[in-house]
């Protein structure tokens, strides 16, 4: 097959977006004609209709990689592409959005409040808590707060990056992720516990060498981890993923735990947890890869 891979695009992830494009075309040139293409390039809708790829594999996080908005443009084009459709992606780019969907179908998020420009709220929760922009990823524009002063400053540092903004509960306890790979029928990949001795799983913890490290099978017991994965489960079809996603969860000591975020475009360089994940599962990076072509060419109807 002729697969082009997007990858760089404009969105704060760039950098991670083109090693993960790096290594997507290095995994799947063995088996297809590979041409990786960067949305910033000039020409760049030209090029990628002359190309005439049988799939389009988007490794662009954040931004418009990941929201919808190139979903979109490949569906007016009909090019079929992994990962999830327009609606999804939008969906679980808003923050806000998420959770509201989570609420309606009982599936545990942290207490919330939207907050209105220029109003400082009183807080149905005590301190600390998360401000947080609805619309961004890697951690941008995040902040803890433990006092209304630095409440009121977080809210103006997250309103400069976001028209929409909110405040949620703090929760303490051990940070986990699952990811799924599938369309109508998914996987459930092997849970992994994320540890940083930073106060957020933050850029720097995720990307930098050291800045944390993933526990696999998390010290949590088993049937705390099989709730999870019922969440994780809950949470991708309530939001309509396709292809794969990956879920943050906190779990709190008292076994509580909460849905914090989901990523339709996980990660996929060498440290990325979804690969790491799926390997844990005997699926190589390769085979990942793979599978996520499969899964967008079903999700279009052309396999
Ligand atoms: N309510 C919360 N309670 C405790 N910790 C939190 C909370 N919200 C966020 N965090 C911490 O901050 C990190 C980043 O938060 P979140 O996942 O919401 O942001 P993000 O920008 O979407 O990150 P990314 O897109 O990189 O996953 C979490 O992984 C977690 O470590
Ligand atoms: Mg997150």
């Amino acid at each position: 097959m002729k697969i082009v891979i997007l990858c760089g695009g404009d969105s704060p992830e760039r950098d991670v977006s083109l090693v993960s494009g790096e290594a997507v075309a290095k995994a799947l040139s063995r088996k297809h004609r590979v041409f990786k293409l960067d949305p910033v390039e000039k020409n760049f809708a030209e090029k990628l209709i002359s190309l005439k790829p049988d799939c389009v594999f988007i490794a662009l996080h954040g931004g418009k990689g990941e929201n919808g908005v190139i979903q979109g443009f490949l569906e007016t084009l009909n090019i079929p592409y992994t990962g999830s459709g327009v609606s999804a992606s939008a969906i679980c780019m808003n923050k806000i959005i998420t959770k509201k969907i989570l609420c309606f179908h009982n599936i545990p998020t942290p207490d919330f409040l939207i907050v209105q420009p220029d109003s400082f709220p009183s807080l149905p929760f005590p301190f600390p808590c998360v401000v947080k922009p609805a619309n961004l990823g890697s951690t941008i524009g995040i902040s803890i707060v433990k006092n209304e002063r630095e409440m009121k400053t977080a809210i103006k540092k997250a309103f400069k990056l976001d028209r929409n903004v909110f405040i949620e509960k703090f929760i303490k306890g051990k940070e986990i992720t699952i990811g799924i790979i599938g369309n109508e029928k998914i996987e459930v990949l092997p849970p992994i516990e994320i540890r940083t001795r930073r106060k957020l799983y933050d850029y720097t913890a995720k990307y930098k060498k050291g800045g944390s490290v993933h526990i696999i099978p998390p010290e949590i017991n088993k049937k705390l981890l099989d709730k999870a994965k019922e969440y994780a489960t809950e949470t991708y079809k309530a939001l309509g993923c396709s292809g794969c996603a990956r879920m943050e969860i906190i779990i709190q000591d008292n076994g509580k735990m909460f849905i914090l975020d989901v990523n339709t475009i996980p990660g996929f360089t060498p440290v990325s947890l979804l690969p790491d994940a799926a390997a844990h599962a005997g699926i190589s990076f390769e085979e990942l890869c793979e599978k996520l072509i499969t899964l967008g060419l079903e999700r279009c109807g052309k396999n």
